[in-house]
């Protein structure tokens, strides 16, 4: 017998497992592979757009179709500039960057690590060769001879909470000391920084047929300026036609929540929700499509009375968890987490995070935050234009008659459409135990337990062989699904075997054969992926059994 292919070892083998998975299969792919790739930036492949899509269209439905209190929206992607001055993006939504002045890695503050006063600050290098040349530069740089045992320089220690020392050799006493930033660079955790810079995470452009290029060659042009003086004339001219791509998804509902509830005379407490494209210059983009800097959101603003917020949050938080847990296999892997006051943004008075255990631990899914009247109080500042609600039924507490106005309060959940496909691409993933294959090898299945309703293909309609009418009743079959809506796939490539295997690995819950026995009794077998069990139904009733199946998932 030959040896069972191995399934992956630990959990940070799965993130390769899954992302080789996804070129092979065509789920998703690096973007610009041809000319070597840009950097976190990915294309969905046939099956992975197919993936996300239903991912989508099922959070659609949860919160548009099947609810009298939300209505949908579809804004554009670039929006006035006044948006974003408004909503704190352009002076707000800044990482503190810094750079390792000695290996060049460019991290954001906040994130790195922050060794305390007493401890040692080892500098690990990626090998040998590069400690040789890290030691060399922070001899000539900084004028101190660190140790260097294999590929670690030792000898810096953290002294208290704004100065590091080096200490030689079995010496307490520093012989050389430097300002400390608090934190060392994430990789590999050095104390000698730059500054910190705000670096603001949204993607600037110009709009209109003028290119700031030309404007701002005229503006500077034969002028003696110093740094300060150019940069102030520079930030003038791409300042007068730049837009920005946004960063989320959430603004538009507030800036047009007025024409919203006018138009559809909708009563307090009512939601707005939209998905599509966000974009953020990321300095950390990390696990595969996890951050990266085009992604999709599934975003909910849902406008109550004020004092009303609490209760809202409560029901949403739980009804979020529970629409996730609903599509997968594994639900312990999911928490909620309230946020520490210290971690609340300015706006907000209260969030929760629904975690997710990824391979490198818990991390934010989709955050649920109460933010207050903050975001329409300050567009109808900056806009002038009043965006409040008037209550026909509510009493005024300054007349004491029916109908006042006010600013609602929103609750807002916030998810990842790809965030979420990678989520349930890992809750999917399995290896089912070795068994022997039609030829008597022993395989290990790798399968992608994908909720019906999130698989790519719904049913796969396979002949057995190419010929004998095979195919042309397959083809019959799948029609009839299209008929009804359902995505079928026709597969009539290699031998069936491989077809069920090819079929497991993308997630397909059902497959079809159409064999010699089908010609004759008009019944063709049914396969279900998880168990591998098959069972023979009549073709005249193969959409009601899968349709039934799908709506019973
Ligand atoms: N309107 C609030 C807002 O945008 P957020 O926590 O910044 O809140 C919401 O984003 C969700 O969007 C996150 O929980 C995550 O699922 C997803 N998300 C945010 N940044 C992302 C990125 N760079 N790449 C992929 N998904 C991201």
């Amino acid at each position: 017998m030959n040896a069972p292919q191995a399934a992956p070892e630990d959990e940070l083998d799965l993130m390769k497992e899954i992302i080789s998975l996804c070129k092979q299969r065509g789920f998703i792919f690096q973007s610009s592979e041809i000319y070597g790739g840009l950097k976190s930036c990915y294309d969905y492949g046939p099956l992975g757009a197919e993936l996300k899509r239903n991912i989508m269209n099922e959070w659609w439905r949860a919160m548009v179709h099947e609810r009298e209190d939300i209505v949908g929206l579809d804004a554009s992607i670039i929006m006035h500039t006044n948006v974003w001055k408004a909503s704190g993006h352009l002076a707000g939504f800044a990482d503190p960057l810094v750079d390792c002045l000695i290996s060049k890695e460019r991290f954001r503050a906040d994130n790195a690590p922050r060794p305390e006063p007493g401890a040692d600050l080892p500098i690990a290098c990626g090998d040998k060769g590069q400690a040789k040349a890290y030691h060399k530069a922070i001899t000539e740089r900084f004028g101190i001879e660190l140790r260097r045992r294999g590929k670690v320089l030792e000898g810096l220690k953290v002294i208290d909470e704004e100065t590091f020392g080096f200490f030689a050799d079995d010496s307490d006493e520093a012989a050389e000391t430097f300002s400390y930033r608090g934190y060392v660079s994430p990789e590999i955790g050095c104390p000698f920084l730059s500054d910190e810079r705000q670096f603001n995470l949204m993607f600037r452009t110009s709009l209109g047929p003028v290119d700031p290029v030309q404007r701002l060659a005229r503006a500077i042009e034969g002028k003696a300026l110093s740094r300060d003086e150019a940069t102030a004339i520079i930030e003038e001219k791409i300042g007068e036609n730049a837009v920005y791509l946004r960063p989320e998804t959430a603004q538009a509902m507030f800036v047009q929540f007025a024409n919203i509830q006018q138009a559809l005379s909708l009563k307090v407490p009512f939601g707005i929700a939209q998905m599509g494209k966000s974009f953020r210059n990321e300095i950390t983009v990390e696990h595969f499509i996890f951050r990266s800097c085009e992604f999709e959101q599934m975003e909910m603003e849902y406008f109550v009375e004020p004092g009303k917020q609490k209760e809202a949050l409560d029901f949403w938080k739980d009804e979020r968890l529970s629409w996730y847990q609903r599509y997968a296999n594994d639900p312990s892997r999911f928490r909620l987490r309230q946020h520490e006051p210290e971690e609340l943004a300015h706006y907000a008075d209260d969030c929760y995070d629904i975690e997710y255990e990824y391979p490198w631990g818990w991390g934010e899914l989709e955050g649920i935050a109460s933010r207050t009247d903050y975001d329409l109080k300050k567009h109808s500042e900056h806009s002038g234009v009043r965006l409040t609600y008037f209550d026909p039924e509510k009493e005024n507490p300054e007349t004491g008659k029916k109908g006042v106005h006010y600013t609602p309060y929103v609750v807002e959940p916030a998810a990842g459409a790809t965030r979420t496909t990678l989520m349930y691409l890992l809750d999917a993933f399995c290896y089912d135990s070795p068994r022997p294959d039609a030829q008597g090898k022993v395989k290990t299945r790798r399968v992608l337990k994908l909720h019906p309703r999130l698989a790519p293909y719904k049913v796969a309609v396979l002949p057995l062989v190419k010929r004998d009418g095979m195919p042309e009743l397959a083809r019959e079959i799948v029609q009839q699904f299209f008929n009804s809506g359902i995505n079928a796939k026709y597969d009539e490539q290699h031998q069936v075997g491989k077809r069920y295997a090819r079929h497991d690995e993308v997630g397909t819950p059902y497959c079809l054969t159409v064999d010699g026995e089908s010609l004759e009794d008009g019944t063709v077998t049914i396969r279900d992926r998880d168990t591998t069990e098959q069972e023979r139904i009549k073709i005249d009733e193969a959409l009601q059994v899968v349709a039934g199946r799908l709506a019973d998932s």
